[in-house]
């Protein structure tokens, strides 16, 4: 069994430095793409407060596929340019977005989804896929969290074999 723990009375830097560390333990050993998206999804979900889902998008031509996640069904598909996802692959920009309701082309995968925070996934400067991170809180994801998540991905992509997926 994996002993995880967060606390999030702590100044946020702080807060992700811890999950960090705890992230860098949990995929030490296991290079396979399908595996660590699993275990980072989970991850996430289970020591970043306040989430409803958690999971991956991987690129497809000019479309992204849904990967493995935490959190209810989805859709599957997503071309680039649409929805929160689709324009972070297009842009090859984080999308931090306060309320997803006044965001033109969100797709709702779950009514209760408020706030997303989407990171591009970045290997060799070639787009592979993203992470999509949804909360029921309005203006979940502070400028602090934004860069917490972002390096928790930068460790997770450090730790995992891209290869298949490329
Ligand atoms: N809301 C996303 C779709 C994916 S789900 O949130 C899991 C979007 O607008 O791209």
């Amino acid at each position: 069994m994996f002993s995880l723990s967060a606390n999030s009375d702590i100044p946020t830097e702080e807060f992700y430095q811890q999950l960090d560390e705890q992230l860098a333990g949990l995929l030490s050993g296991e290079r396979d793409l399908i595996c660590n998206a699993a275990q980072f999804s989970a991850f996430l979900m289970q020591l970043v407060p306040d989430l409803n889902w958690s999971g991956f998008y991987f690129s497809r031509g000019n479309e992204l596929v849904l990967g493995p996640f935490v959190g209810k069904v989805a859709c599957t598909r997503i071309p680039f340019g649409r929805g929160v996802c689709g324009q972070a692959a297009q842009t090859q920009q984080v999308q931090r977005i306060d309320d997803v309701h006044a965001f033109d082309g969100h797709i709702a995968c779950d009514a209760q989804s408020a706030a997303e925070l989407v990171i591009p996934l970045m290997v060799e400067g070639e787009l592979v896929g993203v992470v999509d991170l949804d909360s029921p809180v309005a203006g979940r994801f502070s400028a602090d969290d934004e860069a917490g998540i972002e390096r928790l991905v930068d460790t997770f992509i450090k730790a995992t074999d891209f290869s298949w997926q490329r």
